[in-house]
């Protein structure tokens, strides 16, 4: 990739480099340009041996679109130009370089320290060290038993898994151009065959992100929110259709690749993954979501509003909004979406409008809300994202809500129902009221369905959807303490001797066949279909913490802290009561280990919750009851005069 391609240098990721951007920006992107330089030419010296010892593939033949990036100083431009270039596949991870420019606020010591203990040069830790310091950890835990008794040796082994992981997290750092951007999925040194694995993904990086602000180390967080979102709009294509622009990528990869007209040198390139590329081809509708929920974060954190306050990021939050508010076919205000489009990335009949997208999408309405600095161009935005929000909350608090009553109600209903003030509005037959929900739906408590379409409920409880939208304030106060009720009340299915399952129930039999396509990897209680999912701890912790109920997380953590280390932090668990690790789950996955870590940390404080939770405000509490006193199926007389929901 050359410098001579890039049609115009824009924007700078140091605040040392002036702007050239006018604040008159238009819906894209994608004329932001943005290049950074960094001179590698000793990488290339050392490229075979580096190759080798980092099993690189050569991929000479595959085309493959990237984005270029050579540091010069302290600024980052980017090039719009892609360059289909044969690369060669290598990881690109500097240890060394963790003290480098981008690293301020005294964070250096913190990595080096680690990194030194670690001897750290490359990207994953030897096994060997990890494994060696493990035992370092249970000699001195063992130590202190003989000394001084159980509970010490209680508090230490807890202490040990947290340094343990906190040196695992920091190994799973990646690094472009010397500074860190990302975490890589899952380090498993055990693994041969890696997959995708070894790639930084947005959703994987959430819990990352926020323990490395809980943590106080921001410069992580804050250069992966500017890279992923120079990657936003990138020309991707699938059989010569592009995604809709604005579509945050599921994944990138740092790659080292020959610069051109030069041989001694190299250049790192970002390669972002948008689902071209991915097992099924899904689209990643949660990764912009989950950005704009991690910019806020950020900000709320560190106390650094000037990332948010960027023209470029503010362009980013907006094209990630106009994609999702742009109008379509669709009758609900819930965002339709194709199957596998969220952490569950496979088929697993959650096409249409699956909660966990819901909770997501609404959380990060609520985010960008208060994010967007007010301008002329905006108020039409604004003011489509207000009504979203109203609809949205009150689609999904009437009509995905479950509980005794509802379901009692449901299983009463009258079908066929032609009229604008139908009870039954999405012609639900009472008999697909499955057996389970019969016997599994407890007195007290009750959940968010997960999915709803025409004549259709799924009854099955997804975890993350129900999660998230305590978190997020989607569910009412009332429902947000009857999902956490369940949770207790259905502890043994759903946590068993893991947190937490992904879904329950698993789909089996011919269910399993039709809906997820005899899919080997999601047998019934196995990954996506009712396995166990130690990362949903984080999520967990932060919805019992926004509701004041801390000791559910805290019981979760001790269920979680008897295995997780011993297991060597599994993606995920299998079987109905998660007593297996799962079939193919990785090890060393790094969204078990930052999860783990966060819940810790949330328990330490519960109020540090707050920079992922979010409140309705007056003015949408008001939308909100506005909208509540004019539904049919409240009020079923004679229909009053004009009702205005505008926000
Ligand atoms: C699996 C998960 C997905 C995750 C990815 C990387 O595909 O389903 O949610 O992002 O692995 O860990």
């Amino acid at each position: 990739m050359s410098m001579g391609t890039s049609k115009a240098v824009l924007h700078v990721l140091s605040g040392a480099v002036p702007q050239f951007l006018s604040s008159d920006l238009c819906s894209s992107n994608s004329d932001l340009v943005f290049y950074s330089k960094c001179l590698v030419k000793s990488v290339k010296k050392k490229g075979p041996k580096y190759l080798r010892s980092l099993k690189c593939s050569g991929m000479s033949g595959s085309q493959i679109g990237s984005y270029g990036c050579k540091c010069l100083g302290g600024g980052l431009y980017r090039n719009t130009t892609i360059d289909r270039l044969k690369l060669l596949s290598c990881k690109c991870q500097q240890a060394e370089s963790v003290s480098g420019v981008d690293m301020g606020r005294g964070n250096e010591a913190w990595f080096v320290d680690n990194a030194k203990k670690l001897n750290l040069n490359g990207s994953i830790p030897e096994f060997e060290d990890v494994e060696k310091l493990k035992r370092e950890n249970e000699a001195s835990i063992s130590n202190d038993k003989a000394g001084t008794g159980k509970s010490t040796f209680a508090t230490a082994s807890v202490d040990s898994f947290e340094e343990e992981a906190w040196e695992l997290l920091q190994a799973s750092m990646v690094y472009y151009c010397g500074s860190p951007v990302g975490t890589i999925a899952a380090n498993d040194p055990t693994n041969s065959n890696v997959l995708n694995y070894d790639q930084v993904f947005i959703r994987d990086f959430i819990p990352s992100g926020i323990a490395f602000l809980l943590k106080g180390e921001y410069d992580i967080v804050r250069n992966f929110i500017l890279h992923t979102l120079q990657l936003q709009s990138w020309e991707k294509t699938m059989d010569c259709h592009s995604p809709g622009q604005g579509l945050m990528p599921a994944s990138f990869k740092v790659r080292t690749v020959p610069l051109d007209g030069d041989d001694l040198a190299t250049e790192e390139v970002l390669d972002p993954d948008f689902g071209e590329a991915a097992i099924g081809r899904v689209a990643p509708v949660d990764s912009g979501l989950w950005w704009i929920i991690l910019l806020r974060a950020y900000g709320k954190c560190s106390g650094d509003l000037s990332v948010q306050e960027r023209v470029d990021v503010q362009t980013g939050i907006k094209m990630i909004l106009r994609l999702c508010l742009a109008d379509g076919f669709d009758m609900f205000p819930t965002l339709l979406v194709t199957d596998g489009s969220c952490m569950i990335d496979r088929r697993m009949g959650i096409h249409g409008h699956p909660l966990e997208i819901q909770a997501l999408f609404y959380s990060a309405l609520l985010c960008a809300r208060e994010m967007l600095t007010p301008e002329d161009g905006s108020a039409d935005l604004l003011r489509a994202l207000n009504n979203r929000l109203v609809a949205l909350s009150f689609h999904i608090r009437e009509y995905y809500w479950i509980d005794m009553r509802k379901l009692n109600e449901i299983y009463r209903y009258k079908t066929e129902e032609y009229s604008y003030d139908a009870v039954n509005k999405f012609n639900i037959y009472p008999d697909q009221i499955s057996p389970w929900l019969v016997e599994w739906m407890p007195n007290k408590g009750g959940y968010l369905i997960g999915n709803l379409q025409p004549a259709h409920m799924d009854f099955r409880f997804f975890s993350l959807g129900n999660l998230w939208a305590v978190a997020s304030g989607l569910a009412t106060t009332a429902q947000s303490h009857a999902i956490l009720d369940l949770i207790e009340a259905k502890w043994t299915d759903l946590v068993a001797e893991m947190p937490f399952k992904i879904c329950y129930p698993a789909l089996e039999g011919q269910e399993w066949q039709i809906i997820t396509g005899c899919d080997p990897k999601n047998t019934p209680w196995s990954y996506h279909n009712g396995g166990s999912w130690p990362t949903l701890l984080w999520q967990l912790t932060v919805a019992c913490m926004k509701m004041n109920r801390p000791e559910i997380a805290a019981k979760a953590v001790s269920v979680a802290e008897k295995r997780l280390s011993r297991d060597k932090w599994p993606e995920y668990y299998d079987t109905k009561k998660a007593r297996f690790i799962g079939k193919q789950s990785h090890l060393f996955q790094t969204w078990s280990i930052a999860g783990y870590l966060v819940a810790k940390l949330l328990l330490a404080d519960p109020d540090a919750a707050k920079i992922l939770t979010t409140e309705e405000d007056s003015e949408l509490v008001n939308a909100f009851s506005c909208m509540i006193s004019a539904n049919p199926r409240r009020k079923r007389g004679p229909k009053s005069s004009k009702q205005t929901y505008i926000v």
